[in-house]
């Protein structure tokens, strides 16, 4: 039986999450933490409790956890990529600080942790085709810096402390749920949009540059099953590389120019973007994530393509 706490359940990953888990724990055993001015609504805040839980502030993790005998915390609080550039000060403290009073109330609480970490943790030394699981990081981003060294520090507790602490490298996420803000594969989720709307997209991402990317249901099955794995056949845990999917905005716009095709796209490349896409790997290597705990993916392209297509059609009537 698990009690969950969502850390950061109403942004891009943790509206859905908390949804999916209250779905296979039970609406009660899901608790979705939530700060000021970013509170639920809707089905997420009507389905199950939800309380303030600021990742800055130690007291009101140790709190809650104690409150609901929670065992396990999803710690999805963070700044993406290009917001991190902007504010790395916020992004560290965060993504590090906030990381550290996790780990401290899992450690006396006994609590199992899960963080994600990202595509953005290599950097321009890191091979970029086949990203080995095992392989330099040396990312020149706040946000990679703080995705490296969570996965460090998490690595840690679970050998200094046994805390169990799970994680997975995602790519840039794509879901027609909560839009994202701030990162730097969101290109491939707005082009979407303005292609359902009727819109011209303006990429910001120059041709020609690869990334991974996922869709959102092949995540949050991710998110759960690398926490529900056999530890015993873990040789890895902060972090699995994973993979679904790898292209740049020429072989996107052209799938999507196949369902669509009055759709059209214009390049305005954003600088800052541009140079953080740049520095991260074009394809991982998914390999251990696939041999260790089963990690496999379901939609590829194409089938990502149709179903955003057809969702997004429902929820503008086009
Ligand atoms: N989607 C994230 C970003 O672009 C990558 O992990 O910041």
């Amino acid at each position: 039986m698990k009690n969950i706490l969502v850390i950061g359940s109403t942004g891009q990953i943790g509206s859905e999450l908390t949804m999916k888990l209250r779905d296979i724990y039970g609406n009660g055993n899901v608790v979705a933490g939530y700060i000021p001015g970013a509170e639920p609504h809707g089905v997420l805040a009507e389905s199950g409790p939800s309380e303030v839980v600021d990742i800055t502030n130690a007291q009101q993790i140790a709190h809650t956890v104690e409150r609901y005998s929670i065992d396990t915390i999803y710690n999805l609080a963070a700044l993406l990529s290009a917001v991190a550039e902007n504010k790395p000060q916020l992004a560290w403290h965060i993504g590090i600080d906030g990381l550290m009073n996790v780990l401290e109330v899992a450690r006396e609480r006994h609590c199992a942790v899960f963080t994600p970490s990202s595509i953005g943790s290599f950097g321009p030394n890191a091979p970029k085709n086949g990203t080995p699981q095992d392989t330099i990081q040396q990312p020149r981003t706040m946000y990679g810096v703080t995705k490296v060294t969570g996965e460090l520090l998490s690595n840690y507790y679970t050998l200094k402390y046994g805390v169990d602490t799970r994680s997975v490298r995602f790519p840039g996420l794509i879901s027609y749920v909560t839009p994202p803000g701030g990162g730097t594969t969101d290109y491939a989720v707005d082009i979407y949009y303005s292609a359902v709307q009727g819109k011209k997209f303006i990429c910001p991402i120059a041709p020609g540059t690869f990334m991974d990317m996922m869709y959102m249901p092949d995540a949050l099955r991710a998110a759960i099953e690398i926490m529900e794995a056999d530890e015993s056949k873990l040789r890895h845990r902060n972090s699995f590389n994973i993979a679904a999917m790898s292209f740049d905005p020429e072989i996107i716009y052209g799938k999507i120019k196949h369902y669509i095709p009055e759709f059209e796209m214009e390049y305005q490349v954003d600088p800052l973007r541009q140079a953080i896409a740049e520095s991260w790997p074009n394809k991982l290597d998914d390999t251990c994530a696939r041999m260790e705990w089963g990690w496999h993916h379901h939609y590829d392209l194409d089938a990502m393509t149709r179903d955003m297509i057809a969702k997004l059609r429902e929820r503008f009537k086009k």
